[in-house]
């Protein structure tokens, strides 16, 4: 068993939601109980993904999955949680928002599943009392855009107003930072050129549009008291403001996810270069390694921002990278990318739990995930690491992955959800889908 403090050898025992003791092998009688043989295997909690986006609308598309196909294919990859985003529409509220997701997600989900709040375009005086609502529903966690200008985008007076409210609520401020004026100059100059094609996607939105947004927003965080949260961090340099931040007393943490650790702007030289536009855009290779050497001190997390558009719905806007639906399906790749960068000996097993289960559940308020130990719930996920394959036959609501081929080392064998067995030796063997609702605590006094 690997949790984030060190492996043991132990047998976990299970009753009904929960795991009720660890034991040295063969000392608990397992009787009438349903045993599986891990020997040989690795024992991981189940994967917390707070960054996910299950069918959603961005301008003309929607992707494709639901709550029942993103949350089988998320048990197929080992992740037993996920955090999903409850955006406004036009003329909604955050609090309707967040109870109609909640809704959708009810008896279709097949794994446990939170929301977080969202305020998109504007943050009057309803939306800004709704994240103490949010709060008190158990989703004490708010997102907000300083990118996607009419869809989503605040301007930076509304993100201090969220903040100072956040603060008051003890929520987490979650933020998309790039900055979309230095975005919407160099689309524009782009398409002038005759570039606006795909392939110069990495282009179109630049590292100084994220550097400059991830500043603001931290001076925000500073000002506000807020906790802030930087989402799909790509670039060394913010995590080094996370770092200066932190240094004048801002709680600030960031995330990064699979596709800028092991993928870089090269890829926009392959065919079906839109495949892999997302906001951000993949970096330089040198941005990527060295986003490794952040994780577990500024990059507390690794998360999917998985958003499954098909290679169709990816190729109508091909010629303007502006237009395609940004974002790229993972949630099901997390858990087994991870874990193949550890037996390759990249990081250490210990780094994957802690990056993909128990940071995410400590500081989204989940203290019964991202661990093993007697009255967790049983959330868990067997490794084959003398497995060899490639990313292929996925479950996800695609046709591609931006990882297709890609050599993995391990395998998942077996996933518990909250002590149901989902997959046995890699089949599938879920009945009903019964993931449940999770109410979040707020964040700790500071
Ligand atoms: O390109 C991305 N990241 N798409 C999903 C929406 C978002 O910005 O997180
Ligand atoms: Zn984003
Ligand atoms: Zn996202």
């Amino acid at each position: 068993m690997v949790l984030e403090t060190g492996a043991l050898p132990a047998d976990v025992l299970v009753a009904g939601r929960r795991v009720v003791a660890l034991a040295a092998h063969g000392a608990v009688q397992a009787g009438s109980a349903r045993v599986i043989d891990a020997t040989g295997a690795l024992v991981l909690p189940g994967g917390v993904d707070v960054h996910t986006h299950v069918g959603i609308q961005f301008g003309d598309f929607r992707t494709r999955d639901d709550f029942t196909s993103a949350t089988r294919a998320a048990a197929f990859g080992g992740t037993t949680s996920i955090l999903e985003f409850a955006f406004p529409e036009p003329g909604e509220t955050p609090e309707t928002a967040l109870r109609k997701r909640i809704g959708e997600a009810s008896s279709r989900a097949w794994i446990d599943f939170g929301f977080h709040a969202a305020i998109a375009r504007e943050a009057d005086a309803a939306a800004l009392a709704d994240i103490e609502t949010a709060a008190r529903m158990g989703a004490p966690s708010v997102k907000v855009f300083t990118a996607y200008r009419g869809i989503m985008m605040l301007e930076l007076g509304d993100v201090l107003a969220v903040m100072s409210a956040a603060a008051r609520a003890r929520c987490l401020v979650m933020v998309h930072a790039e900055t979309e004026s230095l975005v919407e100059r160099a689309t524009a100059e782009l398409r002038r050129q005759g570039c606006a094609h795909a392939r110069h996607h990495a282009l179109a939105r630049p590292p100084m549009a994220e550097l400059d947004a991830a500043r603001s927003v931290l001076e925000l965080a500073r000002v506000s008291a807020a906790t802030v949260y930087l989402v799909h961090v790509t670039l060394p340099e913010v995590a080094g403001e996370i770092s200066a931040a932190r240094a004048l007393g801002v709680r600030a943490y960031g995330e990064t996810c699979p596709h800028y650790l092991l993928l870089d702007e090269s890829v926009y030289e392959r065919q079906q270069p839109e495949r892999y536009v997302c906001s951000p855009p993949l970096r330089p290779a040198t941005s990527a390694r060295a986003l490794w050497r952040r994780l577990g001190a500024e990059l507390m997390g690794v998360h999917s921002d998985h958003c499954c558009f098909d290679g169709a719905q990816k190729a109508v806007y091909a010629g303007d990278s502006a237009l395609v639906p940004p974002g790229l399906p993972g949630v099901e790749t997390r858990i087994p990318l991870m874990v193949s960068e550890a037996l390759r000996g990249r990081i250490p097993m210990t780094q994957v739990v802690r990056l993909c289960a128990s940071e995410p559940a400590r500081l989204f308020g989940m203290p019964s995930k991202g661990s093993l130990l007697p009255g967790m719930d049983a959330d868990l996920v067997v490794i084959d690491p003398a497995a060899r394959g490639h990313v292929s036959s996925l479950h996800m609501e695609t046709d591609y992955s931006p990882f297709d081929g890609m050599e993995l080392r391990g395998r998942v064998d077996t996933v518990v959800a909250a002590g149901t067995v989902l997959l046995q030796g890699g089949a599938w063997c879920g009945v009903q889908p019964a993931g449940r609702f999770i109410r979040r605590r707020r964040l700790q006094a500071a």
